[in-house]
């Protein structure tokens, strides 16, 4: 008997940012100041102290074709901004890096020293010298093609959109068809943006049940809007990877046994931040994915803290807070972390307490900058074990004094995909520690806390139906999908699941009453349909079974299931030839079909007997 699981979960991003080629800068030594004073006015010079700081820290956007808007390659470039460059590296706004210090330390960490920042300034005030052509660091050399060599395979968006000349920020979504025939594994993907002068970060996003085909159908010019895209899933399918891509980064190569896997029929869907540049500009992006033989052995899972429901942020209000948490039921180790919010985003806190009252900083931002989001992967993983407790904390600014606030003056603003309305999320990628796929336990306490803030929300008890479902707690599971659909009563995801529940523990007649159902409301839906079949087919009601197999194997030809169920059908209402028949059209279609096989054996035999 097939049961057929299934799942409505919010996905998000597949992981991919950056190692950089920067060091981390530690803070300013307590000599740096005495150091400096001890050089005369006008000793710093380009070649010998400025240069290799601007080629590391700046240079991987600021060359041609980069995505900073001008090269800073040469004592030319520099001096010519040079009274600019001290100003935005003082205030910190370049290079761009949002995290606090000492608040998590981050693989890809992108910040120039106090000291750094303090000869730059000195540099300038002292006029900005160019110094012995002797002293000048290798000019860096920056490859526009792939990082990561030749792709095993390379997709093209199938049409280029067009950004529109001017407006606000532009947030759209694109589905990129995958052509592989059969399933692969993916340990890379690199995403070569076009332009990336306009390409603010681009979010990659799995989609094994094409739903976003419709969200992109509905959307008269290509792709679909919106800054935040949940994607449907069918089965129990998290999301287990950052795929990010920001100016600048390098891209991610998954550890050994963290590959993802990439079905047949799948989907990308690429969330594009596109911000207009004067003139109509076109943009296709090309994606290269490579591969790997090696199937994934650690199972990540990215947790998400969220509470848009709480947000409703009174016009003019400087400081409104939401807050979420979650206690792990698990030890696992943090691999990397991804705050989101939008334009009224202010002070954005993860901190983790664990069990023994330590607190563990998992990131700090308190000049949070949409413009600037990203993917942060920890220098090292952070284990939080069983029992900690994650919180996030963020604090928005619907004032006029936000620069960033979309709305002049100030208005009402509550949660949505709009860049003009909000969001507060938090995803962690997470790593547990016991070997194999524990991820349902995760599922499981995630739901829970979904349910403390959305009492009679439809997708946290369904979710947490299924997930109790596959754990075989079955009378639990009962209970929370009846409690999904008294939210939305005729949704035949949840009747099918509850009928599968009930099917599981025997009690049929109940089962039988939801799988009819859902075939009321969509006689398409071909597993109530074969599940109802099934059911039926227990109770011997065989004439009745046998209509719905044949009307599932009308719509599905190739299901092999259907075909062994309804020889089974055959075989019980006497009819041998016909029985016969279906078992070796199942074992056409899937020759290890082993029920097929061994109901073919059994039918052959006892014809023989007779
Ligand atoms: C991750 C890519 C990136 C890095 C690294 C980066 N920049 Fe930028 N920079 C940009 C982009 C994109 C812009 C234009 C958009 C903007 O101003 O927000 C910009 C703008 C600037 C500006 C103009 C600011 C203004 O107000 O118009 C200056 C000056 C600058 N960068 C200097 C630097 C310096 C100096 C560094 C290194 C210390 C640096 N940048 C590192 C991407 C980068």
């Amino acid at each position: 008997m097939r049961t057929i699981k299934l799942t409505i979960s919010i996905s998000v991003f597949v992981i991919a940012i950056a190692f950089h080629v920067t060091t981390s800068v530690g803070l300013m030594e307590a000599s740096s100041s005495d150091a400096e004073a001890s050089h005369a006015p006008g000793t710093l010079t380009f070649n010998k102290d400025i240069a290799p700081i601007i080629f590391q820290n700046c240079a991987v956007c600021h060359h041609p074709g980069g995505a900073g808007p001008f090269s800073l390659l040469n004592y030319q470039d520099v001096r010519k901004r040079a009274e600019q460059i001290a100003v935005v590296t003082e205030s910190r706004y370049m290079p761009p890096w949002l995290p606090e210090p000492g608040y998590g330390e981050f693989a890809d960490e992108r910040r120039l020293s106090d000291k750094q920042i303090e000869m730059i300034r000195r540099w300038v005030k002292d006029g900005a010298t160019e110094g012995l052509s002797s002293d000048l660091p290798p000019t860096p050399k920056f490859n526009e093609g792939w990082q990561l060599g030749r792709p095993d395979l390379v997709v093209k968006m199938p049409e280029a959109y067009t950004l529109p000349a001017g407006g606000t920020d532009v947030f759209r979504n694109f589905v990129i068809p995958i052509p592989v025939t059969t399933m692969r594994y993916v340990k890379a993907v690199e995403i070569l943006p076009g332009n990336k002068k306009i390409v603010h970060h681009a979010n990659l996003l799995i989609d094994r049940t094409q739903s976003s085909r419709r969200l992109d159908a509905q959307d008269p010019e290509i792709g679909f809007g919106g800054m935040d895209v949940v994607v449907e899933s069918e089965s129990f399918d998290p999301d287990s990877h950052f795929l990010f891509w920001k100016p600048g980064a390098t891209p991610w190569i998954e550890p050994d046994g963290m590959a993802w896997r990439l079905d047949a029929g799948t989907d990308l869907v690429i969330n594009m931040h596109l911000q207009p540049s004067g003139k109509p500009e076109m943009i296709q992006p090309v994606i290269g994915l490579y591969f790997t033989v090696q199937p994934p052995t650690s199972y990540p899972i990215l947790l998400q803290l969220e509470h848009d429901g709480a947000i409703d942020i009174p016009a003019g209000k400087e400081d409104f807070v939401i807050t979420d948490e979650l206690t792990l039921p698990l030890d696992v180790d943090a691999l990397g972390v991804y705050p989101h919010a939008h334009y009224l985003g202010k002070d954005l806190q993860a901190l983790a307490t664990l069990p023994d009252g330590t607190k563990k900083w998992l990131v700090r931002i308190t000049r949070w900058d949409l413009d600037w989001q990203a993917v942060y992967r920890y220098a090292a993983p952070v284990f939080l074990p069983k029992g900690t407790t994650i919180s996030m904390r963020y604090s928005y600014d619907n004032s006029a004094d936000n620069e960033r606030n979309p709305n002049h003056p100030p208005k009402r603003v509550v949660a949505g995909n709009k860049s003009s309305d909000e969001m507060g999320h938090l995803w962690i990628q997470v790593l547990p520690r016991a070997r194999g796929d524990v991820r349902i336990i995760l599922q499981e306490a995630l739901m829970r806390q979904r349910l403390r803030k959305y009492p009679n929300d439809f997708m946290a008890h369904f979710n947490l139906g299924a997930a109790l479902q596959s754990m075989d707690r079955l009378d639990e599971a009962i209970s929370h999908y009846m409690e999904a659909l008294r939210a939305r009563p005729d949704n035949v995801t949840a009747l099918n699941s509850l009928g599968t529940a009930f099917q599981s523990i025997g009690r049929l007649e109940e089962a039988i009453s939801y799988y009819r159902k859902v075939v009321q409301v969509r006689p398409d839906y071909v597993d109530a349909r074969y599940n109802l079949g099934n059911s039926l087919l227990t109770l011997s009601r065989v004439e009745e079974a046998i209509t719905h197999f044949r009307q599932v194997i009308q719509i599905r030809p190739d299901d092999a299931n259907a075909h062994n169920s309804l020889g089974s059908a055959f075989a019980m209402q006497g009819n041998p030839v016909q029985a016969i028949a279906h078992f070796e059209h199942a074992l056409r279609i899937n020759p290890a079909h082993a029920d097929a096989r061994e109901n073919l054996k059994n039918v052959r035999a006892q014809k023989a007997k007779d």
